[in-house]
């Protein structure tokens, strides 16, 4: 019996998370999530991971719906690579700073400008930025395949240019970047940061590279999602301090519940502040909603699907063939 769509906000927690794994049933759906999700999300996904093993997820999947729990481009990403599946995502306002960055008639300029240069495109972009791409990357996969081009080939970086200074630095290699950013981690302050160390000291710092080099030149370990859960489930350290996203302490929480996890602090020495806006939209109340009038749904022209299919693709077959082991947790491991 399905439940009018008004009822799910005044539906008790668990009638409303037995309802959605009764959709997800009944509409053989995958919900996917990123690790910036709600805590309650990421429960009861059928995977969590980041932007890397999402998209390897989006692609592999048998379900006939993907639910994403994540931002626009993320869904889009599942569209592109499964165009004959349904893809919904719980709020469609979901966006990102770094696409907000980088308007596609202004990219397309930008890409005359340097015609000799290929185009590596952090996957956090519209897929019409896709589109006239030529090889996306992500965190977790940048500089390995930014390593697989010849050392005598021209670079460009878009949209993020904390990632592309990040890589400059770590390859030794000049590029163009797009000087676009993330709101969230463009927030964490450095004076506070070195203030909680001092509190600290035995707490090794990992970062997101979307940081400022203010923030990563501070770091032990700098990585995507997935690597930062790695690195401190894998390092004997007791404490951490982390700056990224908070969504990522649930993980670490459940899967190392006798370690301290710090989320870097921003100007107010407040790290809530660096929660991120468009992740936080999405809720239990919206993904009901999705997963019974199977919408918002995520379109994409297929002329525009098809152009960024093939950066897309090459950043597939280019990746590192294992993708950093997440640990077991909720229902997707
Ligand atoms: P990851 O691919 O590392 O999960 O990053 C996605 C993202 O949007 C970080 O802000
Ligand atoms: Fe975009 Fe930043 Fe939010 Fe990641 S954290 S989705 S880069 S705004």
């Amino acid at each position: 019996m399905s439940i009018p769509l008004k009822a799910a906000e005044t539906l008790p927690k668990t009638e409303l998370l037995s309802e959605i794994d009764r959709l997800r049933k009944e509409k053989n759906a995958v919900i996917l999530a990123h690790y910036y999700q709600d805590p309650e999300i990421q429960d009861l996904a059928d995977f969590v991971g980041d932007s890397l093993d999402l998209s390897r997820k989006a692609a592999a999947t048998d379900a006939d719906v993907i639910v994403f729990c994540g931002v626009r481009f993320m869904a889009e990403v599942a569209k592109i690579l499964s165009p004959e599946k349904t893809v919904v995502l719980p709020d469609m306002e979901a966006g990102c700073s770094l696409e907000d960055s980088c308007p596609p008639e202004d990219f397309g300029k930008f890409r005359e400008k340097y015609p000799d240069h290929i185009c590596l495109t952090y996957i956090n972009c519209s897929a019409a930025v896709k589109a006239q791409s030529d090889i996306i990357v992500t965190s977790s996969n940048a500089e390995y395949i930014l390593e697989q081009i010849p050392a005598d080939q021209k670079v460009m970086m878009a949209p993020d240019r904390h990632l592309g200074a990040y890589l400059s630095k770590k390859t030794g290699r000049e590029m163009v970047f797009w000087p676009g950013s993330c709101i969230v981690h463009e927030r964490f302050s450095e004076k506070e940061l070195i203030k909680l160390k001092a509190q600290h000291p035995e707490a090794p710092i990992t970062a997101h590279p979307e940081c400022p080099e203010h923030i990563l030149r501070h770091a032990d370990h700098v990585g995507s999602t997935s690597s930062i859960l790695k690195f401190v489930l894998e390092n004997p350290a007791e404490k951490f301090l982390v700056a990224t996203e908070p969504g990522i302490l649930h993980q670490m929480q459940k899967s190392a519940p006798h370690k301290t996890f710090i989320g870097a602090p921003g100007a107010d020495g407040n790290c809530n502040c660096n929660q991120c806006p468009y992740m936080a939209l999405n809720t239990l109340e919206k993904l009901y909603n999705c997963l019974n009038t199977l919408g918002p749904e995520i379109n994409v022209d297929e002329e525009t699907r098809v152009k960024a299919l093939a950066p897309l693709n090459k950043m597939l077959e280019m990746s590192p063939l294992q993708a950093p082991t997440p640990p077991k947790s909720g229902r997707a491991f």
